[in-house]
């Protein structure tokens, strides 16, 4: 990668049409299709996740993201990292690090991959939004913040998959 080339911030995240994420500090749904989607754009991609997302990954899969470096933000400083994973203790410092190794690596795009509280920090540094959009109105007790999508633009939409839980659309948003 030459020097000029600038490593882009994601975020990558599925919401109903009411902005529900999360219930439990799990996923309400389950939707096959979205979760390849999630590792096929993120893979050997850097991440950058909040602590209780980590956890909650962590107890569904038993072990990080395969394939990909993770950033944890944590208020509990002093964590040392171990394996794929890196500490931060705040937003910004995720994502400056993140950027950095994505850039060493040669590539060009990191992902914020969750949960409400560092979609919220990271979104003024974001550039491009991948939104599963639900159609559905499902329980939750973890949501975007209103109006966060002011100052993107839909750059592109695409049908979900046929017969899963819920319907949804791929639906991708730039800055401006
Ligand atoms: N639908 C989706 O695409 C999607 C994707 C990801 C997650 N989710 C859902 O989102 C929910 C979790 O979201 P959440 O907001 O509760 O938690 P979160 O954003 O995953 O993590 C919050 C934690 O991040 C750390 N943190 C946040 N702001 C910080 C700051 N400024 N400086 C340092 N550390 C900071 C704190 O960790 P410490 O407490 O350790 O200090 C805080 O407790 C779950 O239900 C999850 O399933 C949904």
């Amino acid at each position: 990668m030459s020097e000029a080339t600038r490593v882009r911030t994601s975020l990558l995240l599925a919401a109903t049409e009411d902005d529900v994420i999360g219930r439990d500090n799990d996923l309400p749904w389950h939707l096959p299709t979205d979760m390849r989607r999630f590792k096929a754009l993120t893979a050997g991609h850097v991440v950058v996740v909040g602590r209780r997302t980590h956890e909650s990954i962590l107890s569904r899969l038993g072990r990080p993201l395969p394939g990909r470096i993770t950033i944890v933000v944590t208020r509990q400083a002093g964590r040392p990292g171990e394996g794929p994973i890196i500490y931060q203790s705040s937003v910004p410092a995720a994502l400056s690090v993140a950027r950095a190794i994505e850039g060493f690596a040669g590539r060009d795009e990191v992902f914020v991959i969750g949960g409400a509280q560092i979609y919220t920090e990271a979104l003024p540094e974001a550039d491009t939004v991948y939104l599963t959009r639900v159609n559905a109105h499902v329980e939750g007790d973890a949501w975007m913040p209103k109006g966060w999508l002011d100052g993107f633009r839909l750059a592109d939409k695409e049908h979900g998959p046929a017969g899963e839980e819920l319907s949804y659309a791929f639906e991708r948003y730039e800055r401006g």
